[in-house]
């Protein structure tokens, strides 16, 4: 099993620990508000199933290929 957890936007350089503070501090509950302030999940998207994680579950680091495993 890996160690490696995924906790940020690699392309806008956005620790999700950041982004949670953000979306917080902007009234922000959605990747798609993010997206409109142009702050995270602007770029590839790899991140947004993981951001949608983290703003159902308030966690900020996932297992590779968590958004998937965790779908019920
Ligand atoms: S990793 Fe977030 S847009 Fe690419």
């Amino acid at each position: 099993m890996s160690n490696f957890l995924v906790s940020k936007c690699i392309c806008q350089e956005k620790e999700f620990t950041e982004v949670k503070e953000y979306a917080v501090k902007h009234n922000i509950s959605t990747v798609r508000e993010l997206q409109e302030h142009n702050y995270c999940a602007c770029k590839c998207g790899l991140c947004i199933p993981y951001l949608e994680l983290m703003f159902k579950t308030g966690e900020t680091e996932f297992e590779p290929g968590a958004s998937i495993n965790r779908k019920s």
